[in-house]
């Protein structure tokens, strides 16, 4: 009885020490989490160009196509543009510094945290044999931290989505978000008497609203840390009245927390 007991007990217990988990890994944010890496299987050196965060060709091509799609931790569009750093954990192979990569996609591959571009899975290696040993593996163990992006002489920029229709239609993608902080919500707000609306995360990172407020608009973006601080960040520069599918806009303001 007490046998039967304990062992249909046993699961939930499994379960909830999981579900703790990771709460204790984000209290030790320089910890490194053990998990699983596969890479892209095309021969294309960089990330992709249809990414699940909206990015498009930037997205192949950022941090140096230093790229990754992510399983869990695409967290519904969240994750798209935060950074990792990703080691490998054979040590005949493996650098101790891995590889900073951003996440620009979704998707797992057989139990797998990341799918890196070629390029970045490469840079997991001591050396360019070591390289070609782990990409002929295919998937290897790592481990992997949240590590703050940085863009050199870079500011935040709002890239408008080529599928816009001014007045009515507006979609954008916030690039060069630098730092380990989510952005969790954008309002778009009036300059003239500041009415403000709430934006819909249309998926990834892409941001939309039906019937846009008119004239300049200036884009909030709301940062929120692991540790549940949140802070809005105001640009300096606003979107002109007037804005155009495919434009990019700089917002004047950078980030580094
Ligand atoms: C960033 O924005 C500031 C204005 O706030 C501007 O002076 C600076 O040139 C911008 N930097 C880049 C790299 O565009």
């Amino acid at each position: 009885m007490a046998s039967s007991l304990w062992s249909s007990l046993l699961p939930t217990a499994i379960f909830l020490l999981m579900q703790t988990l990771p709460k204790a890994s984000s209290v030790c944010s320089d910890c490194f989490i053990q998990s699983r890496a596969a890479y892209y299987p095309n021969s294309n050196e960089k990330g992709t160009e249809i990414g699940a965060c909206g990015f498009g060709s930037f997205g192949a091509t950022l941090n140096g196509g230093d790229v990754s799609a992510a399983s869990d931790l695409y967290r519904n569009g969240v994750g798209c543009g935060a950074c990792y750093q990703v080691r490998c954990t054979n040590s005949a192979y493996c650098s101790s510094k891995g590889v900073n990569v951003v996440i620009t996609d979704q998707g797992s591959s057989a139990r797998t945290d990341f799918i890196l571009s070629k390029r970045a899975f490469s840079k997991m290696a001591q050396t360019a044999n070591a390289a070609a040993s782990l990409l002929s593996l295919g998937i290897v163990d790592i481990e992997y931290r949240r590590v703050s992006c940085s863009y050199p002489n870079k500011n935040i920029t709002i890239k408008i989505d080529e599928n816009s229709n001014f007045p009515h239609y507006l979609a954008f993608v916030i690039r060069y978000q630098q730092g380990m902080k989510d952005i969790t919500a954008v309002q778009l707000c009036e300059t003239q008497n500041f009415v403000c609306k709430l934006l819909d995360r249309h998926y990834g990172a892409v941001w939309t609203t039906t019937t846009p407020p008119s004239g300049p608009l200036q884009v909030k973006m709301l940062f929120s840390g692991d540790d549940g601080d949140e802070t809005w960040l105001v640009p300096v520069n606003n979107i002109p009245e007037g804005w155009k599918a495919g434009e990019t806009y700089d917002s004047g303001v950078q980030v580094n927390i």
